[in-house]
This record gives structure tokens, sequence and C-alpha cells, in this order.
């Protein structure tokens, strides 16, 4: 058997297929589209369902691919095996209504054996019980040994992976040991103790499998293969074990070094390996898929993997970041046929990075506390975590749940899970409560909440802005009332309205009502629970009452503008996905007639020259003049249309969705432009993080944004004028005043300069001989402690024998600084003691040495005073 490299049959498989009529695929995204059943595609049909069940017609009908996959069903095991691990390739040829049995098996034992030259007295077919179908085919159109095909049951020879396309399967297991196996008993031990390695199953996809169990034979058969790409290349390089292959050893001889720790030394440390070198292969492919770590859903299975890697790397005794730097292995070794990693290879490194550091921070903040959690259950011989801690660290120190129990599984601890089920079933009540409590229109027993569930009002003002209609409900505080009159606010029910009520991040319009000599303004429209569209209202003249007509009459500048925001807040969230990239997607929105808010994922700050290009793009759409259209159609036409949503079975059957151009596309009931060039003009206004990976940008359109550019305008006209001269050449006038500042800094530090040499020509010249000492005084502006002693020490030197005192005010006080020369200290001299009095007249204290002596004095208007007593001090001094 000729040894060969993984990429290698990858290719070997994708071409044989070809040459068998098979349309080769890129594999699939990592995410599953349209698939609520799956969080990670985990099979090579997975993405292909849809041709399985003929609600789509594929390109081909026969079709070759190798699938990136995870399953983390066995992630404990990962690492602890040989053989498990999160993530795989999975090879595959598939029939769709086209070929069936005879080709797959004919095709399977001809690749296995002639072309992957596998040795037939190694091979052993397996097939579904009462299959004879498929023995007849295995044993009249191949030359395999008829005693070695075995016939299991459901739970070996039957695939079905949930829901979906399903049936009997026969698979092909290579026999590592030795002797001729010769019963399916045998067979089956043979292969719980590893012996025997299936690594192609071969599935006669006859069903599909509704959600209720039923298997409803499919019209046509079909046929899905999956061939383990890591499992063969563990065959085909003679290797017992997963991470001997080569692509993954690349990986662990990469941790190795990294950690400067030999591989197969020590089972522990073995064990962290694998577990990278497996976790790092589905985090840098989860990554480039567009995945970002977070709490929920797909996001924390990356979150749980990278984090788990990262532990096991501090076991390791690898204590910064490294991951980021791993991944590089994997992309080099898998962009040959991954392209899409190497052309994301600085975003999968930066995300990468990223949680690596946030979860530094949580480590460090978290750690001790579980160690002192351990230490707590060791001093009470317990084992068991509380439910409540355990949530505690999942809540305040993000630790996952599955960290924590590693880490107590360490240490023979284990949680106490349905504990921490039970506080995070509490914690959601918490928060549902709370947002009832401070949502008036949620609390229960409001008088909103008792609104008779048949009236209706029927919302008619996408395209009105004035109707009238007849009211059916009036009230005023907590009651129901049959009149609401002049000056009273309350709330006004009608059948119909133009008012668009607070929904979907657009706030409620406000306008006015009026019949005869009744006239209120609304001064907002939202809905309760139930949906009931709520006028607010304050009457400003006249009386109204159920049952009478009014015209209900919206703002339409207030609205025009609330437009313009939602409108473009839809081109700029199409603009951030093809800017920042397709992982993007709106988290939050608020929409009003002065600004747009929109909140969304991204793994770090939008940069300066990134947020101009999302800018230039919305108003680039704006200056195309596009049709902004709204299209009522069902959840599943929108989807197949790829309208953006949150598909997250929110929507009712009947969708709207609003199409502006050929540039965005996305479900929201809100009110729109009719032509992207309504908007006028838009302005991001700021950008800023908001949570964890959570970016908000907000900005204004229209007279808001024109407000907005006119305001800068208008600045930059004033800053004009008072630097006296015209707008361009505001910036050349400020780098000259700039340069005139320094100029003069430099001139002032000159003269202060000149100042005290001057000073010392004065001071050199007036000196006083006491008993043969010479005593040189001065004081002096402006000159600081340093400046001082430098002064002192250049008239001493240039004096000779001399004792010197010099006081100057800087800052507000009064410095002083004194030095003799040896033979004045011979005479008697000490600075310590002049300084001593001579600071302390001007309020303050200091002393030193002999020869040197520094003080200051809060005091300096007694400058003078205090320099001029130095004659009477040192006369004391030398005698
Ligand atoms: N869908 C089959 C499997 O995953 C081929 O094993």
């Amino acid at each position: 058997m000729e040894k060969l490299g993984l990429n290698q049959i990858r290719e070997m498989y994708l071409s044989f297929f070809e040459s068998k009529g098979h349309l080769r695929l890129p594999s699939y995204s990592l995410i599953p589209k349209n698939d609520k059943s799956l969080l990670l595609i985990n099979a090579g049909m997975a993405p292909l369902k849809p041709y399985f069940t003929g609600m789509q017609t594929p390109p081909n009908t026969r079709i070759t691919t190798s699938q990136k996959c995870i399953r983390t069903g066995d992630i404990e095991n990962v690492g602890k095996t040989s053989r498990h691990g999160t993530f795989f390739e999975m090879l595959g040829n598939f029939s769709f209504g086209d070929y069936f049995k005879e080709e797959a098996i004919q095709w399977a034992w001809e690749f296995s054996t002639e072309v992957l030259k596998l040795p037939k007295d190694k091979l052993y077919v397996t097939i579904y019980l009462d299959d004879d179908e498929s023995f007849d085919i295995w044993t009249s159109k191949t030359d395999i040994d008829p005693s070695r095909i075995f016939r299991l049951g459901k739970d070996d020879n039957f695939w079905e992976l949930g829901i979906g396309p399903c049936g009997p399967c026969s698979e092909i297991h290579f026999d590592r040991g030795e002797g001729k196996i010769n019963s399916a008993e045998e067979f089956v031990k043979a292969s719980d103790e590893d012996r025997v390695m299936e690594f192609w199953n071969l599935v006669f996809t006859q069903f599909d499998k509704d959600e209720a169990g039923n298997y409803n034979r499919l019209a046509n058969p079909n046929i899905d293969t999956g061939m383990g790409l890591e499992r063969i290349s563990v065959i085909m390089q003679g290797k017992n074990n997963l991470f001997e292959v080569d692509t993954l050893t690349v990986i662990l001889d990469k941790i190795s070094k990294m950690a400067d720790v030999e591989y197969g030394k020590d089972e522990k440390t073995d064990i962290s390996m694998r577990v990278i070198t497996d976790h790092i292969r589905s985090v840098t492919f989860m990554t480039s898929d567009g995945i970002l770590p977070s709490n929920e859903g797909r996001g924390y299975v990356l979150r749980r993997l990278l984090r788990r890697a990262a532990k096991h790397g501090k076991s390791l005794g690898i204590n910064e970041g490294f991951l980021y730097k791993l991944t590089d292995v994997v992309i080099d070794s898998s962009s040959g046929n991954y392209p899409e990693l190497k052309e994301k290879r600085d975003y999968i490194k930066k995300v990468i990075k990223l949680e690596e550091e946030r979860f530094d921070e949580t480590i460090d903040s978290g750690m001790h506390i579980v160690n002192e959690y351990i230490e707590d259950l060791q001093n009470n011989s317990a084992f068991v975590l509380s439910g409540e801690r355990a949530f505690k660290l999942y809540d305040t120190y993000g630790f996952p749940i599955e960290l924590t129990q590693e880490i107590l599984e360490e240490k023979g601890m284990t949680v106490d899970l349905d504990g921490f089920d039970r506080e995070m079933q509490n914690q959601r009540e918490r928060a549902r409560a709370a947002r009832e409590e401070t949502n008036y229109m949620g609390a229960k027993d409001t008088i909103l909440n008792k609104i008779p569930l048949e009236i209706e009002t029927e919302f008619n003002g996408y395209n009105t802005l004035e109707l009238n209609s007849k009211v059916k409900v009036l009230i005023k505080g907590e009651e129901f009332v049959n009149q609401l009159c002049e000056g009273e606010k309350g709330i006004i029910i009608t059948e119909e309205t133009p008012f668009y009520a607070e929904m979907g991040g657009q706030v409620g319009d406000k306008g006015i009502m009026f019949a005869g000599s009744f006239k209120a303004e609304v001064l907002d429209c939202k809905k309760n629970v139930a949906g009931k569209v709520l006028h607010f209202v304050k009457v400003v003249s006249g009386n109204i009452s159920v049952d009478e007509e009014t015209t209900l009459s919206v703002n339409a500048e207030r609205r025009n503008n609330i437009r313009r925001n939602h409108t473009a807040t839809h081109i700029l969230n199409e603009a951030l996905r093809k800017v920042l990239g397709e992982h993007v997607h709106q988290s939050g929105s608020y929409v009003d007639d002065e600004r747009l808010r929109f909140d969304f994922n991204h793994f770090e700050a939008a940069s300066a020259e990134e947020l101009k290009k999302i800018e230039n793009l919305v108003n680039e759409n704006i200056m195309k003049v596009l049709n902004v259209e709204t299209q009522v159609m069902t959840l599943e036409e929108a989807r197949e249309s790829g309208a953006i949503a949150l598909f997250d079975g929110k929507y009712k059957d009947e969708v709207r969705v609003v199409v502006v151009g050929n540039f965005s596309k996305e479900l929201c009931g809100g009110t729109h432009v009719g032509n992207s060039g309504e908007i006028g003009l838009f302005k991001i206004v700021s950008e800023a993080g908001v949570a964890a990976g959570i970016r908000r940008i907000e900005a204004v359109t229209g007279p808001t944004a024109l407000a907005l550019v006119e305001e800068k305008n208008n600045l930059l006209k004033e800053i004009a004028n008072r630097l006296k001269c015209g707008e361009k050449e505001v910036l050349h006038r400020l780098d000259v005043q700039f340069a005139e500042l320094k100029e003069k800094e430099r001139e002032i530090e000159e003269l202060k300069a000149k100042l005290a040499s001057g000073s010392e020509d004065e001071i050199l010249n007036n000196f006083k001989e006491i008993s043969g000492v010479k005593l040189l005084t001065g004081t002096l502006r402006d000159i600081d402690g340093n400046a001082l002693r430098e002064l002192a020490d250049k008239i001493r030197s240039k004096a000779g024998e001399c004792v010197v005192v010099l006081g100057s005010v800087a800052e507000g006080k009064a410095q002083f600084v004194a030095m003799a020369s040896k033979a004045a200290i011979e005479k008697g001299v000490h600075c310590g003691k002049i300084i001593k009095e001579v600071a302390s007249i001007a309020g303050g204290g200091g002393g030193g040495r002999p020869d040197m002596a520094q003080a200051g004095g809060k005091l300096p208007e007694k400058l003078d005073e205090a320099i001029g007593s130095c004659a009477g001090i040192v006369e004391k001094l030398v005698k």
C-alpha cells in the first residue's frame, strides 16, 4: 500500500467520482442554511438535504464533495482516545434519483481496491439484516469473498441523523488485526476492540423521516456515501492514531515546540496536545465560516472549543495566547482545498487572539474563585459543587459550565448540573419579570390588558397619513370612559389608523386627531401586549366620545424623517455586511425622526477607513435613486429569496419584505421611503462598542444630516473668522500659529537664560567680604530649583573662595540655595545652617550639608528680606 497524504487522498477521491460523471462541489459552510435541526454541518449529506427530499433541484444528479464537518457529541473523549475528534472532513458521492445500489457498491469497491489498493483480505463489508439486494450486488458485481460480508441490525446498518433523508446502509471496514473473522459476532467484537475500523458508509437513502418519526418513502431513492478522510488517512498511512495523520501531526509538533513538551512521554500532556490539535482545527474552520465566539448557539460551541484548547495550553505551561499562532499551521496545511482559510488568515487570527485575551481575563478573575470553591469542598469532604456556585462562575466570570466540570473532574469532583440548570432558569425568569415590571405596556393588571380581545385596529398607514375612523375605546387613567374632554390625557383606540405603533425598533407616530370642535394631539402610538394599537393623546379642545368619527392625521414631516432613517438602516445593514463581512448581523436597532441607531456583531471597532467606506457605500445607493418596494410573501419564499432576517420563529406565515433596488432585501414591518433618493444624505455620527462583540453605529439622514453638515460648516466659518483667514487657510494658519508659539516659547527660554546670566555678572560684581570670606547673594525671578543650583555652582567656581546664597521666586514659592567653597567652610561657613535661617524668614525650612543646601519657603514676598539677612548669619558663623 502506498503511503498517501491526506490532501492527496481527497483529490484522488474527488477526481475518481468526477470520472464517474459527478459534479465536484466545494465544501459547504459549516453553518447550515435553513435547517433548524442542526447547529453545525455534521455530515457530507447535511447541506444537500433539500436535494434529497426534492425540495430543490440539484445542479447535477451526481455530486461529489469533501465536506468540513463538526461533531461535538463525544467531546469528552477527544484527546483521550486515538480516534475521537470534533473536526473532520467527509468525502462523499451522492446520487439524486440517479444511480442506486449497484453503482454505489461497485464504485466503492473499485476505489478501495484499485485506486487506494487496499488489500482485499483486509476488508470486510456489513449490510443491513434483510438487504438481500445489497448482498447479491456485492457478491455478483464485485470480487469480494462472500464470507467477508456480515449482516447487522438497525443500530449498525441503518443510517439517520435527526430528521430527513435516511435508509439502510452498507459499510466497508479495514482490519488491522491478524487472522480471518468468521462470524457477525466475532466481527462486532473486533469492531468494539478497534481492531476493525469502518471507513466508508454507503447509505441507500430510501426514506425521509419526519418530525413525528415516520419513515416516508422517497419518490426516487438516492445515494449518500460518507468516507471519513482522516480515518482513511490513518489506514493509508499505516498509523494507529488519528493524530499521527500527516496534516494533524504538523499541528501536534508545533504545539510540542511551543510548549517545549515532548509528545509521547506523559499521558496527561499527550491528552492536552491532542485536544489542542483537534480543537484548533474546529476553531479555525468555524471562524473562517464567520462564526464568532459568544454565549449561545454556534458561537458557544466555538467559545467552548477555543477555551477548552486554551485551558489545555495552560496545563502545558503555555501562559499566553498561542492558538492564534497555531492556527497558521492549520491554514497552511489545509488551504490547498480551502482557499478561504488563506484569504481570511488575518481575520481568523484576530478573532482567535481576541477570544484568547478575553479568556485570560476570565481565567485570571475566575480561577481563584474556583480554587476557593474546591478548597471549600475539600474541607467539607464534599465532592459536588453546588449549581449556584457553578452558575456564579458562568454568569459572573464567563466560565463555560463544561470548563468548570473539567477542572473539578481533575480533582475527582462534579457539578450539580440540575442545580445549575435551575439557576439558569431562575435567571431567565428574573429577567422576564424585570422586563415586565419596568415595562408599563407589559404590566399584568393594568387597564391596558383588559381591552376586549375582539377590538382590532386596522393599520393603513403605509401609504396614507390621514383617514377617518370610528372611536372604539377611550381610556382615562385606569378606567374605560365614554368621553375624553378638553384638557384631559388618555388613550384612544379606533377601528382604523394611519399611525404606526412602535415596533421593530421604529418609534410610534405623532400627529393630531380632530372632528368638529374636537382636537387632540397624538403624543405617541404603541401596542399593548395583545397587539392593540393605543393612541396616547392630550385633548386640546372639545370632547370626543366612543362611537364618534374622527380624522386621524400623522405628522407627515416627522414620519418622513423616520422613513428616511429606517430605509437608511436597511442600506447600512447591507453595507456593513459588504465592508466588514457576511458575519455581521443586526442585534438591535432604533429608528426615530432624528437619527438611527444600529447594533451589530463584530469583533472589533470599525476603523476610520472602514467607516468611510460604509458611509460612502450607503450614500452611493442613495444617489442611485433605487426604488424601494415592499412585497408580501410566505416565510419560505422570503428565505429562498435570500432576504435578511433573524428567522428565529417570531414571524408569522406571511411576511413583508422590503427591497431596496438590488442592494438590500430585508424582512420588515416598518415604514419606508418610496425611493432611496428621498434619504438625501447619510452621515455616521459615531461608532462604539456596547457589549462584548457588539458594536453600535449612530447616524443621521435627510434634514438632520444637512443640519449636521451645516453645523460643522458654521464651526469652520467661525474658526476661520477668529483666525482671521479664509476657510481653506485654516490649517495653514494653525500651523503658522503653532510654529509662532513654539518660537515664542523658545525666545522666552532664551530670555530667561539671559536674565539669569545677566544676574550672574551682577552677583559676581557685588560681593561682600566678611572676615576674609567672600559672600555673594542674589535674588532672581522664575528660576526653578535646578536652574538656581546650576547658577550657584557657576558663580562659586568663578568667584573662588566664597559662599553663594541665591533666592528665587518660581511658581509662587520662594526657593533658596547656598553653596560654599572649601576654604570658606574651613573658616566656619556652613550652608545648611545658613539656609535654615534664611528659609525660615520666608516661611519655610530646610537644611543641608556645609558645602551645599537647598530649601523652599511659602512667603515669596519675604525673598529680599531673607537674602538680606545672609551677611549677619555668615558673620556669626565665621567669627
Ligand atoms: N451520511 C452518511 C454518514 O454520515 C454517509 O455516515
